[in-house]
């Protein structure tokens, strides 16, 4: 057995957090030989729905779970944190962008980066979830300037199995047939899926289904997606985002699967063009506990056109937050 490592759950009351943790604490993220401190942080009101949450945890014996910390104490919360899923912040409700949630939610990223800064591990790998993912990793970033970028990252990877299941829904083909599609950009309604470079059973996806399906049903319904599920469940998905979340998390700790690709928002080095220090969704392939950006695709100018609406609208959120950057 290995030495245990904390794990930090933010926003750990909430509807993600209830699928997210128990599947943590089972090992399914990290590892079956992998003991876990679990420290769950959430605001003051919270803590009574999130001392449920641990009496729950307790009620599972979990062999791996070593200890539960639950507090609304952000230091206590981030201390000596090895992995952190930032998932506290507020969801959004029918009608609304996620951009529309980032004047409610920056704050919390620019607070936590500073702790984080501050009490962390210096190898803390951090994924945020709560919307918009993307800039608020970016305020995170920049609150947390003696983090390495490299391990502050934004959930594209629901947009990613999403695309996945169009795919295969479609040509009636198993997920794991399906190789190189990717997310580039925002987790929004400009993301762009993208399956020039994708195949499936090894022929080009993109001659196996017709471009009017491609261009006009499937990338609008994968950028619709959450809004769709808002709608018909009247909340916001929950179980599927905890789904990537663990997805995310144990390629970047283990791997990506077969060397697959897989979307992960990330800073920018300038790939692709991509302005530099934007967290940018870009097709990663992750090993030894890196992720790397795939290079040298070609981009055609459909794509570009897409690639950089998306790069825009990420432009005009940094620059909506730039006073929170220290
Ligand atoms: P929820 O409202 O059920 O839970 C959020 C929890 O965060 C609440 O319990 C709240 O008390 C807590 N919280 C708020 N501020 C906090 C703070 N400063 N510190 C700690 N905890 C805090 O919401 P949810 O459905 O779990 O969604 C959480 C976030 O994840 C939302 O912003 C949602 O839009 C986002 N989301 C992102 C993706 C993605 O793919 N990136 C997918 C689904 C949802
Ligand atoms: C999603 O993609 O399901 C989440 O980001 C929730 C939302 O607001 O769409």
């Amino acid at each position: 057995m290995k030495e245990p490592v904390c794990v930090t759950v933010t926003g750990a009351a909430g509807q993600i957090s209830y699928s997210l943790i128990f599947r943590i604490a089972s090992g399914e993220m990290l590892g079956l030989d992998q003991p876990i401190v679990l420290k769950l942080l959430e605001i003051t009101p919270a803590l009574g729905a999130l001392r449920g949450v641990t009496m729950e945890l307790d009620d599972s014996a979990f062999p791996l779970l070593r200890k539960i910390i639950y507090t609304d104490d952000a230091e206590i919360g981030f201390k000596d944190s090895d992995f952190a899923l930032l998932v506290g912040a507020r969801p959004r409700g029918k009608g609304m962008e996620r951009k529309d949630l980032l004047e409610a939610n920056a704050n919390i990223f620019s607070v936590q980066g500073r702790t984080i800064n501050k009490v962390a591990s210096r190898e803390i790998k951090i994924l945020v979830v709560g919307n918009p993912a993307n800039t608020n990793a970016l305020i995170l970033a920049k609150n947390a300037p003696d983090i390495d970028s490299k391990q502050i990252t934004a959930m594209t990877r629901l947009d990613h199995n999403r695309s996945l299941t169009q795919l295969a829904q479609k040509l009636d083909s198993p997920i794991t047939k399906i190789k190189h599609a990717a997310i580039w950009g925002n987790h929004s309604s400009t993301q762009y899926p993208d399956l020039h470079h994708c195949s499936v059973d090894g022929i080009p996806a993109l001659s196996l289904v017709d471009n009017e399906w491609y261009v006009n049903h499937m990338i609008p319904s994968v950028q619709q997606r959450g809004a769709t599920i808002i709608k018909a469940r009247g909340s916001s998905s929950a179980a599927s985002a905890a789904n990537a979340a663990i997805m995310h998390m144990k390629d970047w700790v283990h791997g990506s699967q077969d060397n697959d690709w897989v979307s992960m928002g990330v800073i920018s080095d300038g790939s692709y063009e991509i302005e530099h220090g934007l967290v940018y969704s870009f097709p990663c392939i992750c090993r030894d506990g890196e992720w790397n950006i795939v290079k040298n695709l070609k981009i055609n100018v459909f794509s570009r056109q897409r690639m950089t609406a998306s790069e825009l609208e990420l432009i005009e959120e940094r620059d909506a937050v730039s006073h929170l950057f220290t």
